[in-house]
């Protein structure tokens, strides 16, 4: 790629950017929400056009943009979001839009077999896809993807919705690919990723290639400093965010001590029970009180999202109470649950998060409308305006103005609105589920420091569901889930990242000297397996 110009109205979003993928290279592309990342991404599987540069491949110019068939013959994208078909089985999926004219379909069948298992995979190419699990039809899609003969596969945030164990699976397989002379491009938000798979790495920054080196000859902290830039944000990377004057212990500072007052039990939760297909609960009971944050975390089935869920009234549930200040919560009623004092910041944010063709400040300040009106009920723009800047410069969010339609925004930027959305509303209890999913390391510190800061006013407590570990850095306790049952408490920080992952898989440190003599890391993996 030579040369490459992307502009949206005024936004550049690629300038200049020349990028080599060599046979065999596993490259990482990292930078910050909105430095350009996924505009670089579909102009490099030809489903947007450059204004200005050139793509080749093997020195040959590529195909018009369009000529779909074309591109997928040289460069596969597995796009953060599936793209399987859930009511196709899973050959189908494999040859979906390329079945080949002199194949029958039980030898099409019997070639998905192959190539799944050589991949591990044990699945019946009958399979509906709907069936199988994240990270099975992950593999679907890159074996689709390589079907096609592409010798060039991009894998954008693809360990975003997968969970530790099966993330090692994907480095394997990717190692597997680049072992056999393909070439990947590698997207994260995860630099330790970054570093454990790829050889070389490209940092975009406001849509320019600002450095391309071997990981092997930076550190962690050199890579966030090229990605943010100026040594002031450099500093907001490592360090936790001040917190405003007169607004208490600052965020990240190590949590209250335990003789210090708890506030008054803000959020009581009993016997919550659910039948959701994503998780069941069976009878989960706790509280948060006011100027705490609570963490929550499991698994994946573990029932995490869904306690999050019915707790801010996304969802119902089969039995069990939930009470803010002493009084019940009805089950099921977002609405009612956000005017009783619950924030929420959704999994989804594409289909809950906000509303993608009104601006960044009506996105977030839609909750707070009537309060902005003056006493006449009449609006002013400006208002929303101020409303809603304090929170969206705080989080850093990158838009070409407040009327910017949320749409338009990069993905971590998307989410940073669905965040600034609910810390606006000033509500009681936060309930945050996966909040920095797709955001940067820079950014996340500052999420996660106003998350803290809500509940450090004393005014606000945070239920705060994750399953990313450095999340959870900010809570009082955590608490962690199995099979939809409170397993254990961490009643206080720091908390130990091995003893947490431990905890998740359901066990406890005796539980593994019991078996192994010893509490080593591993020795839980075996025993989980
Ligand atoms: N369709 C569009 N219309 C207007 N602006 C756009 C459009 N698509 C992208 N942009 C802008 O281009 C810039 C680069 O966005 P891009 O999505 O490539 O960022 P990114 O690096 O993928 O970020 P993230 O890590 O948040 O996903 C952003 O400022 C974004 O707002
Ligand atoms: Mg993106």
């Amino acid at each position: 790629m030579a040369g490459v110009e992307k502009r949206f109205g005024t936004t550049r979003a690629l300038r200049g950017v020349d990028l080599s993928l060599r046979s065999g290279q596993c490259l990482g592309l990292v930078g910050r929400n909105g430095a350009g990342k996924s505009t670089l991404v579909s102009i490099l599987s030809g489903l947007a056009e450059p204004d200005a540069g050139t793509v080749r491949f093997d020195g040959q110019p590529a195909p018009r943009v369009g000529d779909i068939e074309g591109w997928r013959e040289w460069i596969a994208t597995v796009f953060q979001h599936s793209m399987i078909v859930p009511d196709l089985s899973v050959a189908e999926n494999v040859f979906l839009g390329n079945t080949p004219r002199l194949l029958s379909w039980p030898r099409m069948r019997r070639r998905t077999r192959e190539v799944m298992r050589e991949w591990g995979l044990a699945i019946a190419p009958q399979t509906p896809c709907r069936d199988l699990s994240v990270e099975q039809r992950q593999v679907v899609e890159i074996v689709r993807a390589l079907a096609r003969g592409a010798r060039c596969v991009i894998l954008d945030e693809p360990t975003a919705a997968l969970e530790r164990q099966a993330a090692q699976r994907l480095f394997e397989r990717v190692r597997q690919l680049t072992d056999s002379g393909v070439a990947v491009l590698y997207i994260s938000h995860h630099l330790e990723e970054v570093f454990e798979i790829c050889q070389d790495v490209v940092v975009l920054r406001d849509g320019e290639v600002v450095a391309t080196a071997p990981t092997a000859s930076l550190s962690r902290d050199d890579l966030v400093a090229v990605m943010v830039g100026d040594v002031e944000q450099t500093t907001a990377a490592h360090a936790p965010p001040p917190a405003p004057a007169g607004s208490g212990p600052a965020a990240g500072a190590p949590a209250r001590d335990d003789s210090a007052p708890r506030g008054e039990v803000l959020l009581a939760v009993d016997g919550l029970a659910s039948d959701a297909a994503r998780g069941r609960l069976s009878g989960v009971s706790l509280r948060v009180h006011a100027g705490e944050v609570v963490g929550v975390t499991g698994l994946l089935s573990a029932g995490v999202a869904t306690l999050g869920r019915a707790i801010a009234g996304a969802e119902g549930y089969a039995a069990g109470q939930v009470r803010l200040h002493g009084r019940p919560v009805p089950p099921g009623r977002r609405d009612v649950a956000q005017r009783a004092g619950i924030g929420y910041v959704p999994e989804d944010r594409r289909a809950e998060g906000f509303v993608a063709h009104l601006g960044v400040a009506e996105n977030a300040t839609m909750a707070i409308t009537g309060q902005l009106s003056d006493r006449f009920g009449v609006l002013r723009p400006g208002r929303r305006t101020a409303a809603a800047a304090p929170v969206t410069s705080r989080l850093s969010l990158v838009s070409s103005g407040p009327g910017q339609p949320a749409g338009e925004l990069s993905g971590g930027n998307q989410q940073k609105v669905t965040v600034a959305r609910t810390l606006v509303h000033r509500p009681a209890l936060i309930v945050a589920i996966t909040p920095t999913r797709g955001v940067d390391v820079a950014s996340k510190e500052l999420l996660l420091g106003s998350l803290a800061d809500a509940a450090a006013s004393g005014r606000a407590g945070v239920l705060l569901c994750s399953d990313e570990l450095s999340d959870l850095e900010i809570c009082d306790r955590v608490i962690v889930l199995v099979r939809g049952e409170v397993f254990t408490e961490f009643s206080r920080p720091p908390f130990d990242r091995d003893e947490l992952i431990v905890a998740t898989e359901g066990l406890t440190g005796t539980t593994i000297s019991a078996v192994y003599g010893s509490t080593e890391h591993n020795g839980a993996e075996e025993a989980a397996e």
